[in-house]
């Protein structure tokens, strides 16, 4: 067993780190204040190759692994978790959907310019509409219907709190082909924004991550050909498991991210403030929260680096990601909770960017599967 990063990773590590600080810090507060997308920096980290990290070259990635992967998310989200959200729901959802599942001609025409981020010098990114109003947790009770016509689907429906949702030029949809065949009766398609009938929703107005572009999409009577089904008739339940499993621990990873980024400040801080005649980091009061946080960060990192680990080894997953991603995230949530907490009133205002932090921690306990259906995943598997 070797707990080190190889140096291919820790120099990853460093170029996200350092793309973090000179693009991402300057203009984060506005941005989450204005709700304003970061695309000129989204770009810049296609142009890095940080948005089809674990694709393979042949396809225009940069045929890296998770753990590179995962140790990246942790230092983009540390700084700015709306960029981090993008590019994880582009890697992890997006890409490694296509180039697991789908065909040679999807790849060709999808997925090579997913993976670069770009296409013909616009940012060019994916989403993944599986969410409905009233299919969220409970994903087999989905409402948009793609019928069987011949060549051709019809799509109908309208899916909800989609990241990326405006800025996506490509959509995977999950949608019910067969209502009497439960879970079975689910199909995944990919869908280009361009086409007729589908169109953007109003933009979320949300808690945490506001830079990130949430939307709900509308698909009416929309086309699409049958060649742009991904899997056999039936496979699109699985598809959307087996690709939210890897989700989720580019999610964790973006927990840690925000977690460790909450505590350095804490601590940075915490050896400048002074109380009471010295630095509040000589009062056991604060060295015992800088202690359960670095102790929680650990464990989170260690459970992450295990599962990206078993995926790549191509070994099952799917428990491992799910028990970090539910114990990731509520690292995030206590962790920045407490960082706010050290830095008292000046927590509580913007300029320290612990509050912001808090905000998007909670977002991790909800996305790509709530801590509840987490804990669902583990139970099945641990009483199975
Ligand atoms: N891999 C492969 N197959 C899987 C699987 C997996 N991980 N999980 C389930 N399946 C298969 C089952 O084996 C079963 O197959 P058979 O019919 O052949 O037996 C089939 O799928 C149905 O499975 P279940 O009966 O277990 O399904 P369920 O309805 O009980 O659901 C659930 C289980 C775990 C709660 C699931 O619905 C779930 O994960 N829900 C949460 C969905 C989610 O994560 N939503 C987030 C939206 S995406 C998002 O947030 C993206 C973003 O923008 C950031």
């Amino acid at each position: 067993m070797n707990f080190q990063l190889t140096e291919e990773h820790l120099m990853i590590q460093k170029a996200a780190r350092d793309f973090a600080q000179q693009e991402l810090l300057p203009g984060v507060i506005e941005r989450d204040e204005k709700q304003k997308f970061p695309v000129e920096q989204v770009k810049k980290l296609a142009e890095l190759g940080f948005m089809g990290m674990m694709v393979s070259q042949d396809y225009g990635g940069s045929g890296l692994d998770t753990v590179s992967y995962v140790t990246a998310m942790e230092e983009i989200s540390k700084i700015d978790a709306s960029a981090s959200v993008c590019m994880s729901v582009n890697n992890s959802l997006v890409c490694w959907g296509l180039e697991t599942f789908a065909t040679e001609e999807q790849k060709q025409k999808y997925l090579v310019p997913l993976a670069k981020g770009m296409k013909d010098g616009e940012l060019h990114i994916g989403a993944f509409c599986l969410s409905e109003p009233e299919a969220g947790s409970d994903a087999t009770s989905q409402r948009t219907t793609a019928i069987d016509n011949g060549d051709h689907y019809i799509l109908n429906g309208t899916k909800n709190w989609i990241t990326n949702g405006s800025t996506a030029s490509i959509y995977l949809v999950i949608a019910q082909t067969d209502v009497a065949k439960g879970s079975r009766g689910i199909n995944a398609f990919i869908v280009e924004k361009a086409w007729k009938g589908v169109s953007v929703g109003a933009k979320e107005n949300k808690l945490g991550i506001r830079g990130s572009d949430t939307h709900s999409i509308m698909f009416q009577d929309v086309v699409v050909p049958k060649q742009n089904r991904i899997g056999d008739d039936g496979f699109g339940f699985k598809f959307a498991m087996q690709t939210l499993a890897g989700g989720r621990i580019g999610i964790a990873s973006q927990a840690l991210g925000i977690a460790s980024g909450a505590y350095e400040l804490a601590l940075a801080y915490s050896k400048q403030r002074k109380a009471f005649g010295k630095e509040i980091s000589q009062h056991q009061a604060i060295q015992f929260k800088l202690a359960d946080m670095a102790t929680e960060i650990e464990a989170a990192r260690l459970l992450i680096l295990k599962a990206a680990w078993e995926k790549d080894q191509h070994l099952d997953y799917t428990l491992s990601g799910s028990i970090a991603k539910v114990f990731a995230s509520e690292v995030a949530m206590k962790t920045t909770v407490e960082a706010v907490q050290i830095h008292g009133g000046y927590g509580y205002v913007k300029e320290y960017h612990v509050e912001r932090l808090m905000r998007d921690a909670k977002i991790t306990q909800i996305y790509e599967g709530t801590s509840e259906v987490q804990r669902i995943v583990i139970s099945r598997s641990i009483l199975k």
